[in-house]
């Protein structure tokens, strides 16, 4: 991807990397609209169903001439992170996005076929140390995101890391609306990351019950913890609640994975950015990108 690449998208925009939320659907209707789609490369529970899902979007997405790139997740700590490797190069896809972990083993493989690597990072230090590694790119992670959040400003990130980085800069955290995306650049971006705003798309595979709580939520239902992951993320308050815990007394991380409940307690807390509150209505990625652009244009 280069500049010409993110000129001829109908937005500057990657429909985020989500887990249990982004699959094929989401990603093929995000391309064809002319949006980076993304899912994490362990949404798929085996390595055949990451192979299938592989070459659904690639077929899915060679016959539209003007589809927008597709990119893949990679946790780089996860325990299957080589053979995802291969796959992702036997399908030569696009744009692998590392987090959690060093994209050091993903950079020259991915540059092998001519692929891109973004590199997802929530500090300075990080960010430098990917710029070293010659990533193509930084997604910076910034305070109020959804999922696994940042802390830093996002005023403050972007601009700290135009000190000393030319390349192309992703701004991630409750980006909602076009007006937003436009402000984002007017700081120094190039593109925005949008998860939260996809939850609540008819193609992702988030329950109906945690489309529609997006609906009734804002901003002050959000809490940063790190009891359910281990490291900061963004929840929401009230689903907390339902699952029968005191958002203000969690147990500890180590406690809280322990017990028979653990499977249903996780599926049933749910995450979103401090934007959630933009969330008015379940529409199709399609309607989500035309409303985008022309709030985009007109800002
Ligand atoms: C439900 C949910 C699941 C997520 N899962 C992942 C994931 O598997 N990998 C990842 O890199 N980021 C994940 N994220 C973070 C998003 O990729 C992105 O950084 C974030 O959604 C951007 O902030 P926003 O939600 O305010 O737009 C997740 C976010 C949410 C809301």
């Amino acid at each position: 991807m280069n500049i010409k690449t993110i000129n001829n998208l109908s937005v500057p925009v990657i429909v985020a990397p989500m887990f249990r939320v982004s699959g094929p659907e989401l990603v093929v209707n995000a391309c064809r609209s002319g949006v980076i789609g993304s899912f994490p490369a362990i949404n798929p529970r085996t390595i055949d169903e990451l192979d299938q899902w592989l070459s659904q979007i690639s077929s899915s997405l060679a016959d539209v001439p003007d589809a927008a790139p597709y990119a893949v997740n990679m946790v780089i700590r996860s325990e299957r992170f080589s053979e995802e490797l291969e796959l992702v190069k036997r399908y030569q896809v696009p744009i692998v996005i590392s987090s959690v972990g060093s994209p050091k083993a993903v950079v020259p493989a991915v540059h092998s076929y001519g692929g891109l690597v973004l590199a997802d990072v929530a500090t300075l230090q990080h960010a430098r140390k990917a710029v070293d590694l010659g990533v193509d790119g930084l997604i910076l992670l910034c305070a109020g995101a959804g999922g696994n959040t940042g802390w830093v400003n996002p005023f403050a990130f972007v601009r700290a890391v135009r000190e000393f980085y030319d390349g192309i800069v992703v701004l991630a955290g409750s980006v909602m609306d076009g007006t937003s995306i436009r402000a984002a650049e007017v700081l120094g971006a190039n593109l925005v990351y949008m998860g939260t705003r996809f939850i609540a798309s008819e193609e992702s595979m988030a329950e109906i019950e945690y489309k529609n709580t997006l609906i009734d939520v804002d901003a002050d239902d959000v809490m940063t913890t790190k009891a359910i992951t281990g490291i900061p993320a963004n929840f929401l308050r009230p689903t907390i609640v339902s699952a029968g815990l005191d958002p203000d007394n969690l147990p500890a991380h180590s406690e809280f994975n322990i017990g028979v409940n653990r499977k249903k307690r996780w599926k049933n807390i749910w995450s979103a950015g401090q934007g959630v509150g933009a969330v008015k209505d379940v529409m199709s990625v399609s309607q989500i990108v035309e409303q985008l652009e022309k709030e985009y244009k007109g800002s």
